[in-house]
């Protein structure tokens, strides 16, 4: 089995791609991937030497180097996790999310039509559900709540999943599409909550909490959420949605506190800033389908998976040190010239 995994350099795409080579050592495995600020290759060195590994840098909206790469590697499947993933930005400058979460991914769909495919899955996000009311805890998403964006990164995977279902039907691409929850763990790029606030704490940096801090997440350890793709891509229905979640809503402020209280730090590092514009109240996912169809649940506890977070931050400082200095950035310099 070859399969093209995009954004294999980012959080969970690298995630994806070592639990891939460690659960299915026959498979060979093609990362494609731009090297964006959040792309790190030095996230991948540990199978880059591995045989049944290929790292490829290249954007998956450059049409002539996507259908070579077709042509070289004849790929069974196709999982498109290569996206711009930050609300933030995504306010600051929606193009470069319509860019590559829609245009991307209608380019990759194109070369599955053109050589053959027999899954394309799309990574997708519950943030395409819109929010839920913070008093009405009863409220869940579930695949056939109506999809309702609030940000341009949400409303940009929105278009992607509606653009997969519509090749679905046109052309009956064989897809499927998984919408999971807000993920933590390994290699999460210190601009998102979890990972900002762990590495803030170790410089002992005002933590920035937006508006009251009382926005619920629903986090997932990412190897659960790997798991989910890998079953979906092999016992799925094609042309269906699933969504991954684990039932671990959490307000942003205990996690915070919690993160302050694990590394010994004094919740007066909290600052409260300016809210989020369109800010989401609360995301919470009815993961009833997976668990029925295909025996899916979530095998680590927000207890334990926030502590084996915080102790590889702390034990892979190098990774986190780099990044935040811009080094990692001179280094693709010199790998692949300014590009
Ligand atoms: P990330 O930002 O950490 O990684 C994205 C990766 O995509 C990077 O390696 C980047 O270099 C690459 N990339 C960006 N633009 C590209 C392009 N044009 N061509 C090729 N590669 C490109 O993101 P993440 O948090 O790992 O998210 C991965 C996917 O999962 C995204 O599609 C995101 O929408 C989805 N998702 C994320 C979460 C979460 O909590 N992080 C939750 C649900 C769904
Ligand atoms: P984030 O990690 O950006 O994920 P998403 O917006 O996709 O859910 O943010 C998670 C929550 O934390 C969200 O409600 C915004 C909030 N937040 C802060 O309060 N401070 C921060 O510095 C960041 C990055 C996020």
């Amino acid at each position: 089995m070859n399969i093209i995994v995009t954004g294999g350099a980012g959080f969970i795409g690298s995630n994806f791609v070592f639990h891939m080579l460690e659960k299915h050592p026959d498979y060979r495995i093609i990362c494609l991937d731009k090297l964006t600020y959040a792309g790190n290759l030095s996230t991948l060195k540990s199978v880059m030497d591995n045989p049944n590994f290929r790292f490829v840098k290249l954007d998956i909206c450059d049409r002539e180097g996507v259908y070579k790469l077709f042509e070289e590697e004849h790929p069974d499947m196709v999982v498109n996790f290569a996206a711009e993933s930050h609300v933030d930005r995504s306010i600051k400058d929606p193009s470069v999310f319509l860019q590559t979460n829609i245009i991307g991914t209608s380019v990759l769909m194109d070369a599955c039509r053109e050589y053959g495919i027999k899954r394309y899955h799309q990574v997708s996000t519950d943030e395409v559900y819109g929010d839920l009311p913070l008093d009405r805890p009863d409220l869940f998403f579930t695949e056939t709540t109506p999809i309702h964006t609030s940000s341009p990164y949400s409303s940009s995977k929105a278009g992607a999943d509606l653009l997969v279902m519509a090749y679905h039907r046109t052309f009956g691409l064989p897809v499927t599409i998984s919408r999971c929850s807000n993920n933590y763990g390994p290699y999460h790029f210190p601009e998102k909550l979890i990972p900002l606030m762990i590495v803030n704490c170790l410089h002992d940096k005002p933590l920035p909490v937006y508006g009251e801090g009382l926005n619920v997440r629903d986090w997932l350890y990412v190897e659960d959420h790997c798991r989910a793709i890998d079953l979906i891509i092999h016992n799925g229905t094609v042309g269906e949605v699933y969504n991954v979640g684990g039932h671990n809503e959490m307000k942003n402020i205990d996690i915070v506190k919690l993160i302050c209280h694990e590394l010994g730090k004094p919740e007066s590092l909290i600052t409260y800033v300016q809210d989020r514009k369109g800010h989401d109240m609360r995301y919470a996912i009815d993961p009833t389908k997976i668990h029925n169809e295909l025996g899916w649940l979530p095998e680590t506890k927000f207890a334990d998976g926030i502590k084996k977070t915080i102790s590889w931050y702390l034990e892979n400082r190098e990774w986190w040190e780099e990044i935040i200095s811009g080094d990692y950035q001179t280094y693709y310099e010199r790998m692949y010239g300014q590009s």
